[in-house]
C-alpha cells in the first residue's frame, strides 16, 4: 500500500528512531512528530512536524489530510499518573478522535505488554484475556486499545494495537521470551500497516522467541511472520544470572519488573535498558 501522508508520533524516542527510515518507503511524504524543538538529519521523503500530545489543536494540525498515524509517542515508563494523564491518556484521545475527524484509515498504536502485565507467565496468555495492567502506564495502554475498540464499533475506524513485550537489548533472562529485535519491530509494523482490512486487531510485539510466553494465533491474519529468536543470547546471559525464584512476581508476571514496582514509580530504572537510539 503506497499512502500519500503517514504520520509517526514519538519519532525522537528509541523506537521511533528505527521507524523513520523504513516508514518513508511506505508513503510519499512521512511527517515524523515528536514534543522535542527538531529531530536533526531528515530522511529523504520525511519532514518534521512539533507537536504535543496532550494538545488536541497540536494532533488536529498534525493528522490532517494523512491516510495512517503511527502512533508511539508517550511517556514510555511508569511515572506520576498525571504525567501519564496528559501524553498517554488525553494524548490517546486525541490521536484517535483527530484521526477520526480527519478520515484517517487506521491508527497503528504501540500498545504495551504491561496492559496484560499482572497475568502470569505460564498462562500462555492470547491477544483475548482481560486487560490486567500492572502500573498507571498500563492503564493507559489499555484506555487507548479501548479507544481502538470503541472507535471501530461505534465509528468503524481501524486500529492494530501492538503490545510490544520488550523491544530493547537482551540484558535479562526475562529477554530471552519478550524479545521485539528491532528488525521484527519493522516488519511488525509494515505488516499492521499494509494488511488491507484489519477492523480492531491486538498483536502481540515479540520476536520468534524459543521462550515466548504469548499466543499471537488469533492474530495470525495479519501475517507477522518475525524472524529472530533471542535463544543466541541465551548462554551467555544465563551464565550470569541469579537462579530462578519462582516465588517472584518480578519473573513470574508477564509484565516483569514492572509488576512489582510501586504505582507511580519508575519500572525502567529498575531494569538495565541500553540507549542505542539510531542515529540519522
Ligand atoms: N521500548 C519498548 O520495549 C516498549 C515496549 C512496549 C511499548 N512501548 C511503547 O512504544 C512507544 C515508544 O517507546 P520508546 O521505547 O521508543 O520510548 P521513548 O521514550 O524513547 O519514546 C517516546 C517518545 O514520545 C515522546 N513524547 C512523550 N510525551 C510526549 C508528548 N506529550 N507529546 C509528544 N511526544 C511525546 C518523547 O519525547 C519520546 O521521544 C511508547 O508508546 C511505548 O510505551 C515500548
Amino acid at each position: 500500500m503506497n499512502m500519500k501522508k503517514l504520520v509517526l508520533t514519538g519519532a525522537a524516542g528509541r523506537l521511533g528512531s528505527y521507524l523513520r527510515e523504513p516508514l518513508t518507503k511506505l508513503c510519499e511524504e512521512l511527517v515524523s512528530s515528536d514534543i522535542v524543538d527538531d529531530l536533526g538529519t531528515l530522511y529523504s521523503g520525511e519532514s518534521y512536524q512539533k507537536a504535543d500530545l496532550a494538545s488536541y489543536d497540536e494532533v488536529s494540525a498534525l493528522l490532517e489530510g494523512a491516510d495512517m498515524v503511527v502512533h508511539f509517542g508517550a511517556v514510555g515508563d511508569e511515572a506520576p499518573f498525571d504525567q501519564i494523564l496528559n501524553a498517554n491518556i488525553v494524548g490517546a484521545y486525541n490521536v484517535w478522535e483527530a484521526a477520526y475527524q480527519h478520515k484517517l484509515k487506521r491508527v497503528v498504536y504501540a500498545s504495551s505488554i504491561h496492559a496484560v502485565g499482572m497475568h502470569s507467565k505460564h498462562d500462555y496468555i492470547d491477544t483475548k484475556v482481560p486487560h490486567r495492567p500492572d502500573t498507571y502506564y498500563g492503564l493507559a495502554k489499555c484506555f487507548a486499545e479501548d479507544l481502538g475498540s470503541l472507535y471501530w464499533d461505534k465509528r468503524g475506524m481501524e486500529s492494530v494495537c501492538m503490545r510490544i513485550l520488550s523491544c530493547a537489548q537482551v540484558t535479562s533472562p526475562r529477554a530471552l521470551g519478550s524479545w521485539l529485535s528491532y528488525d521484527d519491530l519493522i516488519l511488525l509494523v509494515q505488516q499492521a500497516i499494509n494488511t488491507p482490512t484489519t477492523g480492531f486487531a491486538v498483536v502481540y510485539g515479540v520476536s520468534d522467541n524459543d521462550r515466548v510466553t504469548v499466543d499471537n494465533s488469533a492474530a495470525s491474519f495479519l501475517g507477522f511472520k518475525p524472524k529472530d529468536n533471542a535463544e543466541q543470547f541465551a548462554q551467555s546471559i544465563l551464565a550470569e544470572a541469579p537462579a530462578a525464584d519462582t516465588n517472584d512476581p518480578a519473573q513470574m508476571r508477564q509484565g516483569g519488573p514492572f509488576a512489582v514496582v510501586p504505582l507511580g514509580n519508575s519500572g525502567l530504572a529498575t531494569m538495565d535498558i541500553v540507549d542505542d537510539t539510531k542515529n540519522t
